[in-house]
């Protein structure tokens, strides 16, 4: 395991401590959330852990969940008790870039409804302002997109649709997604306002005043960060 991935490991397993039996628990998506999940596992099999529920962020989060033993159930009304997830970007108050893994939608409709959404990251994705690294992922309606990117650059953004190959890249909800760079100088809350506002826009990756706490794990300790 490479020190970055140890790093990323340490973050959520300190994060899934807080995970305790009884609780409804969002499980995030991404290289840093799947520690976390399999920690849960681990818990469940060495018995220190029962009757948790899991509400799964992807397809991918859903079948690794169910592999490791976590009863998966999809979201209903109920909130959750507690959400664990990476992001892409954290800035001092604990906004959020997170959807660089393709997740976002399903990821906001779960952390929203979590009493506590606690991020898990490596020091790398610690930022003074949102933007400074990452693009901010954009998920748009698979119909019409282009017409949707045209009213998007039109905003004045720039950025590209993701394809990884020959085809765009789809999401878990049938979706693209338009990876938009940030100007910058920006107000997020203002950008998100204007980006909900927009035409074939579903969701966007930025997580504002969301996170309860973040656990940040560098080569010499785990920090404890609160916004
Ligand atoms: C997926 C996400 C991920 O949480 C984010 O991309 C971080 O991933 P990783 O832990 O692999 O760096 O938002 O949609």
């Amino acid at each position: 395991m490479s020190d970055l991935e140890a790093l990323k490991k340490e973050a959520a397993v300190r994060a899934a401590a807080l995970v305790e039996s009884g609780m409804r628990v969002g499980l995030g998506t991404g290289s840093t959330a799947k520690y976390a999940i399999e920690e849960l596992g681990r818990r469940i099999a060495s018995g220190e852990l029962k009757d948790i529920v899991g509400v799964a962020t992807s397809e991918a989060s859903d079948q690794l969940a169910r592999q490791l033993g976590i009863p998966v159930e999809p979201l209903d009304p109920r909130p959750l008790d507690i959400a664990i997830d990476g992001a892409d970007e954290i800035d001092p108050k604990l906004n959020l870039i997170k959807g660089l893994g393709g997740a976002l939608l399903r990821e906001k409709l779960t952390e929203v409804q979590a009493r506590r959404f606690i991020v898990i990251a490596d020091h790398t994705k610690t930022v003074t302002h949102l933007g400074e690294k990452a693009p901010v992922p954009v998920e748009i309606a698979k119909f019409g997109f282009l017409s949707t990117i045209e009213r998007l650059r039109a905003m004045g953004l720039g950025g590209r649709l993701r394809q990884p190959g020959a085809q765009p890249y789809v999401t878990d909800n049938g979706n693209h997604i338009f990876d938009a760079q940030l100007p910058e100088s920006f107000d997020p809350a203002t950008l998100e306002r204007q980006l909900k506002g927009t035409l074939g826009v579903v969701e966007t990756g930025f997580f504002l005043g969301m996170a309860e706490r973040a656990f940040v794990a560098s080569p010499d300790e785990v920090r404890e960060l609160t916004p």
